[in-house]
């Protein structure tokens, strides 16, 4: 029940989102991967290297805990998630479990490309939560990579579940 309602809210949203995003400028490709210079979140996540994308900011950070909600509220993030992330029709933030994996890369990932082409470029579903359902690709609707950070430090600070799984559970030891 949960999985046909969450991509049909969906639909609308990002669609209103992404409208407004269109009118924004479309900055040329940037050569410098210097964090200083702000990239798409696409751009950004194509031009680093697979697993070093790495959150600048810190969740004990609380001006760009806040901005990184109200960056959530706008990005449309809510209307799936939950105005805190904590799951709503679609999967929970905030709780021990990552599907693709906790860590910065992955999630930054994530969220640029959608959960498909997040598979397409080798990345694997390692878990699931109460909705199965594709993640849009939110690249164009979040401006650059720095609102994208300050949406996923928003995220973390956000966290609720066990301490060893905040960036990803531990793999289990070999042999179990
Ligand atoms: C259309 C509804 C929808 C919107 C809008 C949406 N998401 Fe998602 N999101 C999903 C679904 C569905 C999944 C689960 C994907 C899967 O199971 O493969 C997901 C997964 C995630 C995950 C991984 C959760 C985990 O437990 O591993 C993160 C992080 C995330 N979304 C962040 C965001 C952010 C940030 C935004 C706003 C920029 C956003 N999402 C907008 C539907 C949405």
């Amino acid at each position: 029940m949960f999985k046909s309602t969450c991509c049909v809210a969906a639909v609308a949203l990002v669609a209103a989102s992404a409208t407004v995003a269109q009118t924004a400028p479309v900055s040329t490709p940037s050569k410098s991967a210097a964090p200083t210079v702000a990239s798409k979140p696409v751009q950004r996540a194509d031009s680093t290297p697979q697993g070093q994308l790495k959150n600048p900011y810190s969740v004990n950070d609380a001006a760009i805990v806040a901005s990184g909600a109200k960056l959530y509220q706008g990005a449309a993030c809510s209307g799936c998630h939950g105005g805190t992330g904590g799951g709503g029709i679609c999967p929970p933030l905030t709780d021990g479990v990552w599907i693709y994996g906790g860590d910065d890369d992955t999630l930054f990932r994530l969220v640029a490309y959608g959960s498909q082409t997040l598979q397409s470029k080798g990345y694997s579903r390692k878990a699931q939560e109460n909705v199965v359902a594709p993640m849009p690709a939110m690249g164009e609707v979040v401006a650059t990579d720095d609102d994208l950070w300050r949406i996923l430090t928003f995220i973390r600070a956000q966290y609720h579940g066990p301490a060893e799984c905040k960036f990803g559970c531990p793999a289990k030891a070999d042999g179990q």
